[in-house]
């Protein structure tokens, strides 16, 4: 999977990929991404990329010809598979949204800042809009941090257990289970008696009520989708 995030802050972005899985899962070869500074497409020397907004209003609108510049460039050398923009009026961002799109190869990710970017691109470019959460971010890029942790460790090959992504919470709409490690014995806390038995189907059915019950506690309105 190759994903080319476009943003005014590639530093802001340094940093999150280089860690843990998603680092592992570049070095695998199986995930590319790639940092492409919209500065590099300002309209001026001065690396202006955004303006006043038309009817007036505070904060700055980012300009149509820096980011059609940028993706046309982009997408002249590959086809993509989606161009998502990071929003807070977007899709909310979920594990079956996830799941689907970890299933495709290329991606453009354009990371907005002060007021958001002109309608047109979004009219021209954009094919799918993604939020995080009902909550306003000073900028897309952390967003974007998030939607490729979330993508990346879906990727065939990435975890090294096959099956633990499967048991994630959201997988099924369910929260995961509480889990335990040694020792068994902790300020007078104990591992569950069931956990230590060896029973696996036993296990696995205790397992999946504590899920049930403690969706039904913290996230009834999942239990109620479909
Ligand atoms: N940009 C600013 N806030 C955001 C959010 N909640 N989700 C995605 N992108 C954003």
């Amino acid at each position: 999977m190759r994903i080319d995030i476009i943003t005014v802050l590639p530093e802001l972005l340094e940093s999150p990929f280089q860690h843990s899985i998603i680092k592992r899962a570049q070095q695998k070869g199986l995930l590319e991404v790639n940092l492409i500074s919209l500065r590099d497409f300002a309209v001026n020397k001065y690396g202006t990329i955004d303006d006043y907004q038309y009817g007036g209003g505070a904060g700055m609108v980012m300009m149509c010809e820096p980011i059609a510049n940028c993706i046309d460039k982009l997408e002249g050398e590959r086809d993509y598979d989606e161009v998502i923009y990071m929003t807070p009026d977007g899709s909310p961002m979920n594990q079956q949204m996830m799941n689907s799109l970890s299933l495709r190869s290329n991606f453009i990710i354009l990371c907005g800042h002060y007021k958001g970017i002109d309608e047109r691109i979004r009219e021209l470019y954009i094919t799918k809009e993604i939020s995080i959460g009902d909550y306003v971010l000073s900028g897309g890029e952390l967003a974007a941090a998030v939607f490729v942790d979330a993508i990346g460790r879906l990727l065939p090959g990435v975890l090294n257990d096959e099956t633990s992504a499967l048991s994630d919470s959201f997988q099924d709409n369910l929260l995961s289970p509480p889990v335990y490690t040694r020792p068994e014995n902790f300020r007078g806390l104990n591992v569950p008696e069931i956990l230590l038995s060896g029973h696996e189907a036993k296990i696995q059915e205790w397992r999946h009520t504590q899920a049930l019950e403690r969706t039904q506690c913290r996230r009834p309105d999942l239990l109620e989708e479909e």
